[in-house]
């Protein structure tokens, strides 16, 4: 089954259209990228799928449910994580606290069975982990301020991983980033699990012609290719809109 269907998507802010007729479909286990210029609408189209933002026509399908207009926490309890363009930690806290706190989000009810001790351990552990998943090799105490900026973009990728979604969506994963701490988010990104899909925003197209098996370039708020990646890389169209930009 799709996993993501969205049709005929369609959103305004007053006169500027930002979402005008996307349709889209996401296959399990996909890593979709969606590229396109500054002020294209990636953020409002992913916005609208993590329920931050609510379309004014069309519908979004999750696993053929029809998700259209839910909330942030009822579309995330259906399978959705997200990361933000702005990161969205708890500073003053710990790294392992930041995920612990993640994974009880998430699990809370499921652990109600378990003594309050064992519910702790069973915490701890998974919170290790996601750290471990995300590559943060430290001790896990030191506040999510003192990290390096890209850190605290993996763990804010850890964060949203505790939740165990279906789908991901990343925006611009890699911005700020340097080169050495982009290259480990494409080896991150690359080894999640296949049974996770994975929609992202990125700039970056050394990042999105590494992860990506699909991609998607939107301008002023339209599709305007969408396919393999191979195709979209030789697409004079999208050249012509987008890659041309890049220097
Ligand atoms: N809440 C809002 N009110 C009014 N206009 C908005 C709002 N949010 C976004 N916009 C406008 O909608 C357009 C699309 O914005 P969006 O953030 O979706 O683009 P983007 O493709 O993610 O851009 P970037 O690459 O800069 O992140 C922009 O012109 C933006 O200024
Ligand atoms: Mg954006």
């Amino acid at each position: 089954m799709t996993l993501l269907r969205i049709e005929n998507l369609y959103r305004s802010f007053g006169n500027l259209v930002v979402t005008n007729n996307v349709n889209l479909a996401i296959e399990p286990g996909e890593r979709h990228a969606i590229i396109g210029p500054n002020g294209a609408g990636k953020t409002s189209l992913v916005n609208q799928i993590g329920g931050q933002l609510a379309p004014s026509g069309g519908r979004i399908w999750l696993k053929g449910n029809d998700i259209t207009g839910w909330p942030p926490d009822r579309v995330s309890r259906a399978g959705v994580a997200r990361t933000f363009q702005r990161n969205n930690l708890f500073h003053n806290l710990g790294v392992l606290e930041n995920l612990r706190l993640a994974v009880g989000a998430r699990r809370g009810r499921s652990l109600d069975f378990f003594t309050p001790v064992r519910r702790l351990s069973l915490l701890a552990a998974r919170a290790e982990e996601l750290m471990r998943q995300v590559e943060l090799r430290q001790d896990g105490t030191a506040p999510a301020r003192n990290l390096s900026y890209g850190e605290q973009r993996q763990l804010e990728l850890g964060i949203a991983l505790a939740g165990e979604p279906d789908l991901l969506l990343l925006d611009e994963p890699t911005s700020g980033m340097s080169p050495a701490e982009t290259a480990r988010v494409i080896e991150l990104i690359a080894a999640l699990p296949r049974a996770l899909t994975i929609l992202m925003i990125e700039h970056d197209m050394n990042v999105v012609f590494s992860v990506a098996d699909h991609i998607t370039v939107l301008h002023y708020g339209e599709v305007v290719a969408s396919g393999p990646a191979a195709e979209i890389r030789a697409s004079d169209r999208v050249r012509e809109v987008y890659l041309g930009m890049m220097h």
